[in-house]
């Protein structure tokens, strides 16, 4: 029986997610938007796709909630997207309410599923999730941090002429202004990023990691990225509709790792067929791991001032 991923949410990111999803025929796909033309204009558009691509999986577009039954996995991509000048956590408004009417939805039609939380501001939507949903915390996460370590990666790929499978790039911390890239665990075939550049080099890449979100935003000018958010989401649905579980850096709610509670952030974690199977926890240089504790307050401030 193929596996049933719903996509709350059927605007750029959810719409590009879905294409992904089906492309790699993984699970079949439910599109799910309050715009329900438009969710039953991509799930068309995505079918039609499928004859010329060899593809056999189901893609459904609807307004319908009831259509979460049985999802093995949801993931929230429902609410708005920054504009050039706005940071993420000037949508927490706005989205907190969205986010707050989708998981009433996902109580009623899906009590059994992994939910992976994408709609910004993101960590503290995450937790946000957590609360009003009541599930275990292995079943709610967010994908932000590893979107933010693709971007690193990608970075230092056109910066040193190397492919992107050859880097291993690491980014923890808030999907946001206090995102912490840590390039002591960045890889180039192998060896360690402050080994092969200069240290002026390394802080140009870990702030431009920082800002490629807002300059995609604005050299867009009307909405934020989603193929890189696209294919993190598809990254993070493929561990855990296929079972073979991968090592992904996500938000997820920590109970005592790193000395934090009540909040969700990017941390390295086991992604599988449970969802967070195991948050794996790094050595962290002293300045790290207060980076980490500086980032996880500027979180759990953002979502009590914001709710
Ligand atoms: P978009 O504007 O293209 O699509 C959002 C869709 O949500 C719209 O089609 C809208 O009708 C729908 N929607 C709004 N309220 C809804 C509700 N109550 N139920 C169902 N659907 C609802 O925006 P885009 O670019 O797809 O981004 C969506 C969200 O994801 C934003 O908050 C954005 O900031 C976030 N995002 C986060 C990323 C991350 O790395 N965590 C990456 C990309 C986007
Ligand atoms: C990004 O970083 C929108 O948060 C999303 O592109």
């Amino acid at each position: 029986m193929p596996k049933k991923v719903a996509i709350i949410g059927a605007g750029n990111a959810g719409g590009t997610a879905a294409m992904r999803i089906a492309e790699s025929g993984i699970a079949n796909v439910v599109l799910i938007d309050i715009a329900e033309n438009l969710a039953k204009a991509k799930a068309c558009d995505l079918e039609d796709a499928r004859y010329s691509l060899g593809l056999d999986c189901r893609i459904e577009g609807t307004s319908d909630f009831g259509r979460l039954d049985n999802a093995d996995v949801v993931v929230i991509t429902a609410g708005f997207a920054r504009k050039p000048s706005m940071t993420r956590e000037d949508l927490f408004t706005k989205n907190a309410a969205v986010v707050k009417e989708v998981c009433g939805n996902i109580i009623n039609f899906a009590k059994s599923a992994i939910v992976v939380v994408v709609t910004n501001p993101l960590d503290a939507m995450t937790y946000w999730a957590f609360k009003l949903l009541g599930f275990p915390k292995n079943r709610v996460f967010g994908m932000g941090a590893s979107l933010d370590s693709a971007r690193f990666a990608s970075l230092i790929s056109k910066k040193l002429f190397v492919s992107t499978q050859q880097i291993r790039a690491l980014v923890i911390g808030s999907h946001g202004e206090t995102m912490i890239p840590l390039p002591r665990l960045t890889t180039v075939r192998g060896k360690e990023l402050a080994k092969i550049l200069p240290e002026s080099d390394i802080s140009a890449l870990v702030q431009e990691t920082r800002q490629r979100g807002a300059q995609i935003v604005s050299l867009y000018g009307t909405g934020s990225a989603y193929y890189g958010p696209s294919a993190a989401i598809y990254e993070i649905v493929h561990a855990l509709v296929t079972g073979q579980a991968k090592d992904i850096p996500v938000s997820a709610i920590l109970d005592g790792e790193y000395g934090l509670c009540g909040v969700a952030i990017g941390v390295f974690a086991r992604i599988g067929s449970r969802g967070v199977e195991k948050i794996i926890e790094l050595q962290l240089s002293t300045e790290e791991n207060a980076a980490l504790h500086q980032s996880a307050e500027m979180i759990k401030t953002s979502f009590k001032d914001g709710l």
